[in-house]
């Protein structure tokens, strides 16, 4: 696929087959984000592990439901929500939360448009985040250097979404060009 094919394609995906990403691609898709531009350190962890992937999944659930955001209480309301959507896979991307946040993020919109130009699905996720900060029980098996935290999460896997490769992008009014 050529980049901008894989740029025009991308788009959150929220819905998931479940069937598991194959581990080459996991690797690809890590190396992607570790090919990012980076000023810095960050730490890449892909959670396969269903019965973690479910811990986390119920623990954003509650975090959202308790966050007295009226977005996210709203978001976690609709019927059937389920903030990890079912993908197979979720990449956690961590840094020092004072410096790390622009590189985490080159990171995962690096590894996502990898993941598209292999066909999968993606989403970066901000809310899993939120329960797997350092210190909490849930985030000791992402097994962090010292002084990191989960700043951004990416889930992977396949989609049968019919929507999956088509976003409508309203034209842009948000640029300048000088010069
Ligand atoms: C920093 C960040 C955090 C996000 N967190 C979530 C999230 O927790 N859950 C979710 O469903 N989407 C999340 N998104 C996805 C955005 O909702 C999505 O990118 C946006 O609506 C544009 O849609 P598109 O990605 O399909 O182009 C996040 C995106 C970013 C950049």
């Amino acid at each position: 696929m050529e980049t901008f094919e894989a740029i025009a394609q991308r788009k959150s995906i929220r819905s998931y087959t479940g069937a598991p990403v194959e581990k080459a691609d996991l690797e690809k898709i890590v190396a992607a984000g570790n090919a990012a531009p980076c000023a810095g350190q960050i730490s890449i962890a892909v959670i396969t592990d269903t019965e973690y992937l479910a811990e986390i999944d119920e623990a954003t659930f509650a975090f959202m439901q308790n966050s007295g955001v009226e977005f996210l209480v709203k978001r976690s309301s609709t019927p059937g929500y389920r903030p990890l959507y079912g993908a197979p896979a979720l990449v956690v991307i961590s840094s020092d939360p004072e410096r790390g946040t622009a590189n985490v993020a080159a990171a995962a919109a690096t590894m996502i448009l990898a993941a598209t130009d292999l066909g999968l699905g993606s989403c970066y996720v901000g809310s899993p985040t939120r329960v797997l900060q350092a210190g909490e029980a849930l985030a000791e098996r992402l097994n962090l250097p010292a002084g990191f935290t989960p700043l951004a999460g990416v889930l992977l896997g396949t989609t049968d979404d019919p929507a999956r490769f088509s976003r409508d992008r309203a034209p842009a009014d948000n640029v300048t060009f000088i010069g």
